[in-house]
C-alpha cells in the first residue's frame, strides 16, 4: 500500500462514457480510464439511453479494476469514493451510484455524491492549480451552458444560463444536419475551419444580459439548409461556429466588465473547441485577465474532475459553504 488514505477514486457514468480516475489531494491524476460508447450510439445520431446504461454495467467494474491496478494501489489507500449523482441519464447514473455504494460499503470507504457540473467547474485545476479567484466561469457542455462567478471553489453564483439548448446540443444537432454524425462538436469545428462565414445567422440574445438561447440559431441553420439550393456546407459550418463564438465571447466580455475578476475559466466539452480556446485567449489579452483552460482531456467528461470536486467536499472546512447558490439539479455537492 502507498499513500495511505490519501487518494480519491472518482466514478463518472452520467452519459455515454464510463470513467474512473484516481486523484490525490493536490489534484494530480494517478490514472484515468475512460470506456467510451461512441460506436454503440453512432448509428442513432445521439445517445440511446437504455444501451448506455447496459454498456455501463458491462464496463464499470473492469474500469475500476484497471484504474486501481494502473495506479498501483489497493482500496485501503482510498480516502473516499466520489461518484456523479446527477444531472444525467438516470439509468446511467444509477449504475455508477450503486457500484460506488456497494464498493464503499464493502471496503469501508465513504461515498460522496458529486454534482457533475461541479466536476466540470473544477476541471481547470486538474494536474496543477490554474484558476485565479475571483473567476468568471463559462461552462459549455452537451447538457448545459451557463456563466457563473466563482469566489472560491465553494462559493459559486450563477449569472446566466441557457433558456433552451446548450451549446453542445446545438453543435450536435447542426452536425447531424450537415451529415457529420455524433458527436457534432469536433467535426463541425473541423469543417468550419475549412470554410468562410458567409451566411448571416442570428446571434440570439446578443445584446441582452448574461443569459443564452441557441434554439433559434439551430432552427436558422435548418431553415437555411432546407431553402438553399446546393448550400456550401463548410461555409454553413463556419457561419454557425462564428455565431456561437460571437454570442459566447460577447457574454464573457460582459461578465468580466460586470465583475472584478482575476481569470476567465472555460470548461465543459465545448471548451475543447480550438476556435473557442483561441478567441477566449484573445478576449483575455484585451481584458487583462488570465485564461484558465483544462487540458483537452479534462474538458470532455472524465472522472478525474469528479474526484477533484470530492476533495473539495473533504476539505469543506476550508470552504465553509456546503450549499452554494448554484441550484442546477439534484442538490448535493
Ligand atoms: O462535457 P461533455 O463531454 O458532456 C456533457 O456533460 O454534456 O460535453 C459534450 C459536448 C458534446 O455536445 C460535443 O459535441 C461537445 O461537447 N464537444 C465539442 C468539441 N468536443 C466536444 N464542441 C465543440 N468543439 C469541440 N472540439
Ligand atoms: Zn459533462
Amino acid at each position: 500500500m502507498r499513500n495511505m488514505e490519501s487518494l480519491v477514486l472518482g466514478i463518472e457514468s452520467s452519459c455515454d462514457d464510463t470513467a474512473v480516475a484516481v486523484v490525490n489531494a493536490a489534484g494530480q491524476v494517478l490514472t484515468s480510464v475512460i470506456a467510451t460508447q461512441t460506436e454503440i450510439h453512432a448509428e442513432y445520431g445521439g445517445i440511446y439511453p437504455e444501451f448506455a446504461s447496459r454498456a455501463h454495467v458491462v464496463a464499470i467494474l473492469p474500469a475500476i479494476e484497471q484504474a486501481l491496478s494502473e495506479a498501483n494501489i489497493a482500496h485501503g489507500d482510498l480516502r473516499a469514493i466520489g461518484v456523479t449523482r446527477g444531472p444525467g441519464l438516470i439509468g446511467s447514473l444509477l449504475v455508477g451510484l450503486h457500484t460506488a455504494a456497494g464498493l464503499g460499503m464493502g471496503w469501508g470507504v465513504p461515498v460522496i455524491g458529486i454534482n457533475h457540473l461541479r466536476g466540470h467547474l473544477r476541471s481547470a485545476d486538474l494536474e496543477q492549480a490554474r484558476v485565479k479567484y475571483p473567476a468568471i466561469i463559462l461552462l459549455v457542455s452537451g447538457g448545459h451552458t451557463f456563466l457563473a462567478q466563482m469566489q472560491d471553489p465553494g462559493k459559486i453564483t450563477l449569472l446566466g444560463s441557457t433558456r433552451d439548448d446548450s451549446v453542445g446540443e446545438a453543435y450536435d444537432k447542426v452536425g447531424r444536419m450537415l451529415g457529420l454524425g455524433y458527436p457534432g462538436g469536433p467535426v463541425v469545428d473541423k469543417m468550419a475551419s475549412q470554410g468562410s462565414p458567409t451566411v448571416a445567422f442570428p446571434r440570439p440574445m446578443l445584446h441582452d444580459g448574461l443569459e443564452f438561447s441557441f434554439s433559434g440559431l439551430k432552427s436558422a441553420v435548418s431553415r437555411y439548409l432546407a431553402e438553399t439550393e446546393a448550400p456550401v456546407l463548410k461555409d454553413v459550418a463556419a457561419s454557425f461556429v462564428e455565431a456561437i463564438m460571437d454570442v459566447l465571447l460577447t457574454k464573457c466580455r460582459r461578465a468580466l466588465l460586470d465583475w472584478r475578476s482575476a481569470s476567465l475559466v472555460v470548461v465543459g466539452g465545448v471548451a475543447a473547441s480550438p476556435q473557442l480556446r483561441s478567441q477566449a485567449a484573445q478576449l483575455c489579452r484585451e481584458m487583462d485577465v488570465e485564461l484558465c483552460l483544462p487540458p483537452l482531456r479534462w474538458s470532455t467528461d472524465n472522472a478525474a474532475m469528479i474526484a477533484l470536486a470530492t476533495w473539495d467536499y473533504l476539505h469543506l472546512e476550508k470552504y465553509p459553504r456546503p450549499v452554494p447558490e448554484l441550484q442546477l439539479s439534484i442538490s448535493d455537492y
